[in-house]
């Protein structure tokens, strides 16, 4: 497993990451827009009780910041004997920490939880330029993504 560097830490997502730049970590993955602490407040809230712990945020903290960040939701399934499917989504390590297996250490992480709480497999969907960090994870690619834009 890829090692962190010195008093860098793994740990679940937490409600006071909104103040240790947990949306400025993900601004590197796409628009995150301006979220009041209100309403981080609220989402979080949700994730955890209405979610029944099917999401599972990890962050990377360096000591003061939020550097890396991603999720795991497990989706409940009738199919393959009520079956668990991982679901890897918004997988984010901040640009001036790129390249130090923080990205990979995330992953790790998250196929950890999903082998534990049962998932059958874990899925995700990511550009072309980025493939040869998926297959350096253990990843191969399968199936083809579609989406409908609302
Ligand atoms: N293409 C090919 N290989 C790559 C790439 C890439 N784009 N990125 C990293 N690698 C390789 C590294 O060289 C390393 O290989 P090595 O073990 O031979 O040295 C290995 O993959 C692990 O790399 P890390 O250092 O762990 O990668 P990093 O911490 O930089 O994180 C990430 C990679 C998450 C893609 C980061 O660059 C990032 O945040 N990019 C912007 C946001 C983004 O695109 N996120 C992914 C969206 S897809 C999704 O969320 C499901």
């Amino acid at each position: 497993a890829a090692i962190l560097p010195e008093s860098y830490t793994i740990r679940p997502m937490r409600k006071s990451d909104y103040s240790r730049g947990f949306l400025d970590c993900l601004r590197v993955l796409t628009t995150v827009g301006d979220i009041s602490e209100a309403a981080w407040n609220e989402r979080y809230e949700w994730m955890n009780t209405q979610g029944k712990g099917g999401y599972y945020l990890l962050v990377i903290d360096d000591g003061a910041r939020v550097v890396g960040t991603g999720a795991l939701i497990v989706e409940r399934k009738f199919i393959h004997n009520l079956g668990l499917v991982g679901h890897i989504e918004d997988i984010a390590v901040a640009k001036d920490q790129q390249g130090k297996k923080l990205g990979l250490k995330i992953i790790q992480a998250l196929d950890f939880i999903a082998e534990k709480v049962g998932c059958y497999k874990s899925i995700l969907d990511c550009s072309e330029a980025n493939e040869g960090f998926y297959v350096k994870c253990g990843f191969k690619r399968a199936g083809l993504e579609m989406a409908h834009y609302y």
